[in-house]
């Protein structure tokens, strides 16, 4: 297939950009039904209802049943992404899943999704950056499709926390919800291609919908502040599992900083890399890691409240998903239209952190 021209043009409202290689067809979601609020835990540990809100955010959150793995919590949001980008399942040729709770070590969730959409065609394969696994995926799949390797990706951000945190712990069982996003990621049409330009129809300013610039980082120097502890590395035994090593551990204050410091630096990277002021940003769609997190970046910013989206009262802190549903629930509630442009950003376990900035 063509590549697309990644020169740079003008747009209606006359600044420039860059051609992009990829769009956001559609998007979807899918949550359990079961929803748990702050209560439960006051019922056992020692907190409250306040606390929790006042310093995360959340007020429930969703956990799956014990027997719903992450491809079958995922199926719903992929075909909703689908139907919402007007394709049908025969058009996607790469799926790519973002998680760390997938259904086993191997096969990958992504190829065991593939069955379960009933699909034949295409690339799939799992990616683990954690809270930044989306962004890292969205990022790959642009990538993909602008070496030509795709043209339809499904992009998919589940993860099912219930598994993996350890109820005792007060610092990080109150955080985690269950959840699954995805979008299709499409190839844009080459300039001048008639035929493609009524998929990639401009928004409301005229301007070109896709993903224009974006920045990933890592830095394994955080490893020991957020993790499980079991793996390879240390295998789990009796006496492991009794001291909950098979669940997650975080170091929430130390985490709590470094994140903010590295959401405000990867968005001044990227908005610098695609040549855009942050006042030009309609929305920014940050990792929903924590409300105080996600307030203290937009402050650091210079960013009026009202531009971050905000659901993680509702869902607390769903890793790789919180992106990818926060743009689906935006989308469908009216939020976010076609036309606006949006920084997306994340930060997680690594620690990894990334930044997309697109037209949506
Ligand atoms: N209820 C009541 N008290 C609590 C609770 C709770 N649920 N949890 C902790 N506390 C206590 C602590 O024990 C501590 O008590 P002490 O002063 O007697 O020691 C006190 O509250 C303050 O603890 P902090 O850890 O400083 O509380 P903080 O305000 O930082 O909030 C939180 C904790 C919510 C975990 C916060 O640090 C946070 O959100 N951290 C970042 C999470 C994050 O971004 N993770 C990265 C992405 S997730 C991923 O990649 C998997």
């Amino acid at each position: 297939m063509a590549v697309p021209n990644l020169s740079v043009v003008k747009d209606a409202v006359n600044w420039p950009q860059v051609q992009t290689a990829s769009f956001v067809a559609g998007c979807g979601m899918n949550v359990p039904e079961r929803v748990v609020d702050n209560n439960h835990f006051a019922s056992y540990l020692e907190t409250t209802d306040e606390w929790i809100r006042e310093r995360t955010g959340i007020a429930e959150r969703r956990w799956s049943a014990p027997e719903v793995c992450a491809s079958e919590l995922a199926e719903p949001a992929a075909r909703e992404a689908i139907a919402h980008a007007g394709l049908t399942i025969a058009d996607i040729d790469a799926i790519i899943v973002a998680t760390v709770t997938p259904d086993y070590s191997f096969p990958s969730t992504a190829c065991l999704l593939q069955r379960r959409l009933g699909s034949v065609c295409g690339l799939a394969f799992d990616l683990n950056a954690v809270c930044s696994g989306f962004v890292y995926a969205l990022v790959t799949a642009d990538a993909l499709i602008a070496s030509g390797q795709c043209r339809n990706a499904l992009v998919v951000g589940v993860d099912i926390y219930s598994y993996i945190i350890n109820p005792k712990d007060r610092g990080t069982c109150i955080l985690f919800g269950d959840g699954a996003g995805a979008v299709v990621l499409s190839a844009a049409a080459p300039a001048g291609n008639p035929g493609g330009a009524s998929r990639w129809a401009s928004g409301s300013a005229g301007a070109l919908r896709g993903i224009y610039a974006s920045e990933l980082g890592a830095d394994g120097n955080g490893a020991n502040l957020l993790y499980v502890p079991n793996g390879t590395a240390s295998r789990p035994t009796p006496e492991s599992y009794a001291a909950g090593e098979h669940f997650l551990r975080m170091d929430g204050r130390e985490v709590f900083k470094v994140a903010v410091r590295r959401l405000c630096d990867i968005s001044e990277k990227v908005l610098a890399r695609a040549g855009i002021a942050v006042g030009q940003v309609d929305y920014f769609i940050t990792h929903q890691a924590n409300k105080r997190i996600v307030l203290s970046m937009a402050k650091h910013l210079g960013v009026d409240e009202s531009k971050v989206l905000v659901n993680i009262h509702k869902y607390g802190n769903t890793s790789a998903a919180s992106i990818p549903m926060l743009l689906a629930e935006s989308a469908a509630e009216g939020k976010i239209k076609h036309g606006d442009l949006l920084l997306v950003t994340a930060f997680g376990g690594g620690f990894t952190w990334g930044g997309v900035l697109l037209r949506w």
